[in-house]
């Protein structure tokens, strides 16, 4: 009679409907069961769960370096063997190019000890003396530093400045010393190849891939909208162009940089914050730290205006 039993005298079925606890008593098993098999599921699909999480190894595993904005660039073609020869209207202008880009580090007399140089490591060149030089102070290796900068340093490139120009400060800083050495013929040949300056340099225009999605989301349409209008501003107020020039990789960016965010507006102190937030962030360019007051302030009503 013992094996007699009914099934609801093991289960006592009014029992479980009222201790609903009791009911898992009776199917934990089948839980138990239910967790491996989704434990080995999860375990086997973990490679495509994870999949753009997991940093790829090798040399793929540096950070996504995007591409740098540029203006595509129209350089008028120069005759490199005639503007290799110095004169007094090239070094003239060189001169007024050398004070209003270059003497904030490099100093007046190409010292080096210009204010915004100060601190800098390493430090702006001496552009008085032979000492220490990387990429040289012929013409033609001067022409390499202004287009392509010492990268790693606070010597950016120049490659926006029309080719005649770069020439003029060239010929202008030779002036600091007289025994910056000589280019052979076949040194100035090499540069005019090299960067083609003869034929002068065009290139379409290049935006980064973050500053593409930023254009393409439906969000910042209207912010969009109104930085696209920057150039038309800059052309009414030349003084803040030449800023802009000097501190933004992008002139677009650099305003929805602004506009984006209002906090800088109530006060010329939170503005000098605000740039100098850009500058950490890669926003605009470290030349920014070397703005006088006076462009500062200008920069900061100008912002305001248009704002
Ligand atoms: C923000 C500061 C800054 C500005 C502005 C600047 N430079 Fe420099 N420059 C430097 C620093 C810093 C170095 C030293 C880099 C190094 O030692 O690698 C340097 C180095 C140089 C060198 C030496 C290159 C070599 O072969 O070693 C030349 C030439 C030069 N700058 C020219 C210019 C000219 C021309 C301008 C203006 C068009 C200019 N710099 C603007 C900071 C600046």
């Amino acid at each position: 009679m013992g094996n007699n039993h009914k099934y609801e005298d093991e289960i006592n079925f009014k029992a479980v409907i009222k201790t609903p606890i009791r009911w898992f008593g009776i199917v934990y098993i089948f839980f138990i069961i239910f967790v491996i098999i989704g434990g080995l599921f999860y375990i086997d699909s973990l490679p495509v769960l994870t999949a753009n999480k997991v940093p790829p190894e090798g040399k793929f595993a540096e950070p996504f370096k995007d591409i740098a904005k540029k203006k595509g660039i129209k350089l008028e073609g120069v005759d490199v063997k005639l503007l290799s020869k110095p004169n007094d209207e090239l070094i003239a202008q060189g001169k007024t190019l050398y004070e209003s880009n270059c003497a904030s580090c490099h100093g007046a007399e190409g010292k080096g000890d210009g204010i915004a140089g100060a601190g800098l490591n390493p430090a702006p060149r001496n552009l008085q003396s032979s000492d220490g030089w990387k990429n040289g102070r012929k013409i033609s290796q001067l022409y390499k530093t202004l287009e392509e900068g010492i990268p790693g340093t606070a010597m950016v490139a120049y490659e926006y400045l029309p080719i005649k120009e770069r020439f003029a400060i060239i010929h202008y800083i030779r002036t600091f010393s007289a025994d910056y050495p000589i280019d052979t013929e076949d040194e100035l040949k090499q540069l005019d190849i090299e960067y083609r300056l003869s034929e002068g340099k065009f290139s379409e225009n290049q935006i980064p891939v973050a500053l593409a999605m930023i254009k393409l989301s439906n969000e910042n349409q209207e912010l969009n909208k109104k930085a696209s209008k920057i150039n038309t501003f800059l052309d009414d107020n030349q003084a803040v162009a030449e800023i802009f020039r000097k501190i933004a990789f992008d002139y677009e960016l650099t305003y929805y940089a602004f506009i984006k965010n209002s906090e800088w507006m109530n006060e010329f102190s939170n503005f000098e914050a605000y740039l100098n937030r850009l500058v950490q962030s890669n926003a605009i360019k470290t030349t920014a730290l070397n703005l006088s007051t006076k462009e500062k302030e200008q920069l900061f009503e100008f912002l305001k205006s248009i704002n």
